[in-house]
């Protein structure tokens, strides 16, 4: 047998795949549909017990030792739903020597140091991309093109669920919890539907964008995050008057060169920016870098089929033994993450005590009314991420807007 032949018989992949939801089932059938993937899934670990599969019972397992301790299993393909039970198969798996495949962002900013770590020890690899933006390949672009020092800014629409929310909301003039219901019926949101609106899910693709892109791995404590759960008509009307819409945008850029920022807020977005027209469940991407000005990646961020397919060329690279070799994390100086930054804010309020959490440096526009007030000004980063908890509970809305030093 000649060398490349021994490879290709090698490489066949033989799944085990854990999770049969929406994604799971995307995947199964994408591979249905691929003829040259040469890949196949020998078993499906699931959770619950009656319920009705489409796919032959062999198939099902319910104990995840069945396929972690399958020596004919040679990729482990995660996508459940449950961060923490995934943490334990990943890490199983990788520890066993067999490369995995994952989707579950929550998991992964949470756990990526010591899965890189275990992947150095092992020789196996972990791919995801998937896990960010669904069908759009930014985590193996970020790794392999943009591997170099250019790179400033990374910001995007990383959630279908909220944008899709808000598309209703400003194209059909839905009120936010018609919108949600809906987005929950399509199964464009998550089971936990604050996972997505408050920004959670944004926040930790972010992490991950931040470690392909810069190099630095952030806690996700340490990340602002706020998201469009509070958002009125009176907000709506705002932004209408000036022409904007209101978009969930997560960034991470550069600052002063050796130092990053990283935050998820709502920001008035006005037409000439190129997240303007991503609409409904899509996500967009823009990539800005010394002297290439910006790039812009646009496709569907969910759903079975666009994230199935994400999967499976996870999986087809690694039929090709394609591994991260996290390039800015190894290779380059990793600037500090940094909340020390001036960001300028549109705030909504009601009461004056709520007003008061906030730290205005300067305040550029006021408006008080008899249903409700705002305030245009610029604050500290850190002053957001110090009241993150509280400003929840509090009847306010902020959106960013789009100004920063
Ligand atoms: N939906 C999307 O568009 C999308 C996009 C990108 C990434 N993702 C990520 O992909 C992953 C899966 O999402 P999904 O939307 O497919 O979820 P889902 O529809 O809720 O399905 C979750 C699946 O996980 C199984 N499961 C849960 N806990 C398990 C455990 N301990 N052991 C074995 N199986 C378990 C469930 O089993 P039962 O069937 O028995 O309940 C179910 O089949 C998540 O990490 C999500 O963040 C989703």
């Amino acid at each position: 047998m000649t060398d490349i032949m021994q490879t290709e018989k090698k490489s066949k992949l033989v799944i085990g795949l854990f999770g049969f939801g929406v994604v799971g089932q995307g995947l199964y059938k994408v591979l249905q549909d691929v003829q040259t993937a040469d890949a196949t899934i020998k078993s499906i670990c699931v959770k619950q017990k009656n319920k009705p599969r489409a796919v032959d019972s062999v198939m099902i397992k319910y104990d995840p030792d069945e396929l972690l301790q399958d020596p004919e299993v040679n990729l482990i393909v995660e996508l459940i739903d449950d961060a923490d039970a995934a943490y334990e198969i990943v890490k199983t798996a990788l520890l066993n020597g067999k490369s995995v495949v994952s989707g579950n962002k929550n998991m992964l900013a949470h756990h990526l140091k010591e899965l890189i770590e275990i992947q150095r020890n092992t020789n196996v690899a972990l791919l995801y991309d998937a896990s960010a933006c669904g069908s759009i390949p930014v985590i193996r672009n970020l790794e392999e093109y943009y591997d170099n020092d250019l790179l400033q800014s990374i910001t995007g629409i990383l959630n279908g669920s909220s944008n899709f929310i808000l598309t209703k909301i400003f194209q059909q003039g839905w009120t936010y919890q018609k919108a949600l219901k809906n987005a929950q019926e399509l199964g464009f949101a998550e089971s936990n539907p604050s996972f997505d609106v408050d920004g959670f899910d944004s926040m930790f693709k972010l992490i991950i964008l931040a470690l392909h892109g810069f190099g630095t791995l952030v806690d996700p404590e340490e990340v602002f995050h706020y998201g469009i759960s509070n958002v009125s008509d009176h907000d709506i009307l705002y932004a209408r008057e000036k022409s904007k819409k209101i978009k969930l945008v997560a960034q991470v850029s550069k600052v002063n060169g050796k130092k990053f920022t990283m935050f998820v807020l709502p920001k008035l977005v006005s037409a000439d920016e190129y997240i303007y027209n991503v609409e409904e469940e899509y996500n967009g991407v823009i990539i800005e870098g010394q002297f290439y000005d910006k790039q812009f990646m646009f496709g569907k961020g969910a759903g079975a089929f666009p994230t199935g397919s994400a999967v499976l060329s996870d999986i087809t690279a690694r039929k090709h033994n394609y591994r991260y070799e996290y390039k800015k994390l190894n290779f380059f100086a990793s600037p500090l993450y940094t909340r020390d930054i001036t960001i300028e804010v549109y705030l909504r309020y009601h009461d004056l005590v709520d007003l008061s959490h906030f730290d205005f440096e300067s305040i550029s526009e006021k408006y008080t009314g008899p249903e409700y007030n705002y305030v245009i000004g610029r604050l500290k980063l850190d002053n957001l991420h110090k009241l993150k908890t509280l400003i929840r509970k509090l009847n306010v809305f902020i959106a960013w807007t789009g100004k920063i030093n």
